[in-house]
């Protein structure tokens, strides 16, 4: 039933480009690329542009850069991701097949086996449940290390570059001239967002796992010895999932209790649980999932975001506590002073970073699954989308051509386009046209008819409850101005 769902949305997603998979009509296109359609850009779009309001707008501290998506080795050097940006691959010696070895370990005993055991555990699991090639049936070769990061080469003498595997580190890298420049205090965040590639070994899903992929990232930069104060978000309640278990606890709670090690770590959790519900996650299906000992190789406190979707709990945000691990790093590797005074202590520090590293596409993924609905009672599907998320916000439809309909609708869709992303359409049954956009969650439909020739009214019919109410066409903008963004 689930997997018919997700089955269900992907087909709308090609049939109304949202998205589809990269150089579809090739038979060397590669697995885990998507392009992104004129509704799913839309989509992607709105996200972002609630996610600047949200962190960038209403904060104060919050500033965005837009770094370059290839960088030399010696920042992969410094950032650790040379040496610890791995997966665990086996391959079999006769038919060269080759699998991520936890993933296959798990198919055979069908439950969940660690991405970061030593090498050596998965060798022992392979020969204990006796696991061979699925292709040949063949014995395997010993488990290596795979780098999951995308290597080019710059320039006439091929010099060895990266693909960033995460977008942050730009921001660390240009860190003290960021610092230096835009006269910031701690603590204050750096935000980008942009393309991270990541030669995953098994694609899968869709939007779930893929090798190009955008993030919306936030570094706050802060000095572990002096606290924010969060009395803005006290009494926020977070849904904190430890050990199998769901806690709901006010933010203030959670750090007194030491659940949550910080002020600043429960004051930036409260911001992303409003974001994420004002962009549309249901409450009830989202939970920040402590990370134990699965934390990436940087972090000395993980909490995952998830959504529960029909393929499951789905991470969309890793929230990390990165300490003073990435700047101390960079200071070494590049030999410059990553140092800076503190001005309210006066004293010389390397601040330590909070991350929210948010991915856009399993977002994208997210709200269509949790804002997907079949009204069977009217035959129709709809995505039930925030208006300022929708890709289309208002369209507009003459109830027939004729008759002077068509003029007064254009000239309406014209005057809205000036406001709102606007849809016109004047083909087909006014139901097949309101179910046509039902199927891309466009909130407002307004149609022109016979009454409109007589006293300038038009009807908005809303999405989900499928009202109408009639207003003066003077008075669309007005009606409709309280569900932008
Ligand atoms: N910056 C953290 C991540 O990409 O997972």
């Amino acid at each position: 039933m689930e997997e018919e769902k997700i089955e269900k949305i992907m087909e709308i997603a090609l049939k109304r480009a949202f998205f589809w998979p990269t150089a579809e009509f090739y038979s060397d296109r590669q697995a885990g690329f998507y392009d992104y359609g004129p509704y799913g850009v839309m989509l992607k779009n709105n996200i972002i542009n609630l996610w600047r309001k949200i962190f960038l707008s209403e904060e104060e501290n919050i500033i965005e850069i837009d770094g370059s998506q290839i960088l030399p080795e010696s920042v992969f050097i410094a950032s650790g991701h040379l040496q610890h940006f791995t997966d665990p691959l086996v391959g079999c010696p006769r038919c060269n097949f080759k699998a991520r070895a936890d993933k296959l370990i798990e198919e055979k005993v069908k439950k969940q086996i660690s991405e970061k055991l030593p090498l050596s555990e998965y060798d022992k699991l392979i020969q204990k449940y006796k696991i061979k090639c699925p292709k040949c049936g063949s014995s395997l070769k010993k488990t290596e290390n795979w780098n999951m990061m995308l290597r080019t080469e710059i320039g006439v003498d091929f010099k060895k570059c990266y693909l960033r595997p995460e977008t942050c580190q730009s921001i660390f890298a240009s860190f003290p001239r960021i610092y230096r420049t835009m006269r910031v205090k701690l603590p204050f965040g750096i935000a980008q967002v942009g393309k991270s590639f990541r030669n995953e070994v098994s694609p899968r899903q869709g939007l779930v796992r893929l090798r190009e992929f955008t993030q919306a990232e936030i570094e706050i930069f802060f000095n572990p010895e002096r606290d924010i104060c969060m009395e803005k978000v006290k009494e926020e309640i977070l849904p904190l999932y430890i050990e199998n278990k769901i806690l709901k606890i006010k933010c203030g709670e959670a750090v007194k209790k030491k659940i949550i090690s910080c002020n600043l770590i429960a004051y930036y959790l409260a911001l992303l649980k409003n974001f994420s519900i004002k962009a549309g996650l249901p409450e009830e299906k989202i939970r920040f999932r402590y990370v134990d000992k699965e934390k990436p190789f940087y972090a000395k406190e993980t909490w995952d975001f998830e959504c529960l979707t029909s393929l499951g709990w789905l991470e969309l945000c890793a929230c990390n506590h990165r300490g003073d691990y990435d700047l101390i790093r960079h200071q070494k590797v590049s030999g410059k002073s990553f140092e800076i005074v503190d001005e309210t202590t006066n004293k010389k520090i390397i601040p330590n970073i909070f991350e929210l590293s948010l991915g856009i596409d399993r977002l994208v993924l997210a709200l269509l699954d949790t804002n997907y609905k079949e009204d069977a009672q009217n035959e129709r599907v709809l995505f039930t989308f925030k208006p300022y998320i929708a890709p289309i916000f208002v369209a507009v439809f003459p109830l027939v051509k004729k008759g002077g309909m068509s003029e007064i609708a254009k000239q309406i869709y014209h005057e809205l386009k000036k406001d709102f992303s606007c849809f016109y359409d004047d083909s087909g049954s006014i139901g097949r046209r309101y179910r046509r956009q039902d199927e891309i969650g466009t909130p407002f439909c307004i149609t022109i008819d016979s009454q409109t020739l007589q006293d300038n009214t038009v009807t908005i019919r809303e999405r989900d409850s499928m009202q109408q109410i009639r207003v003066s066409k003077e008075k669309i903008k007005e009606e409709l101005k309280d569900y932008k963004l």
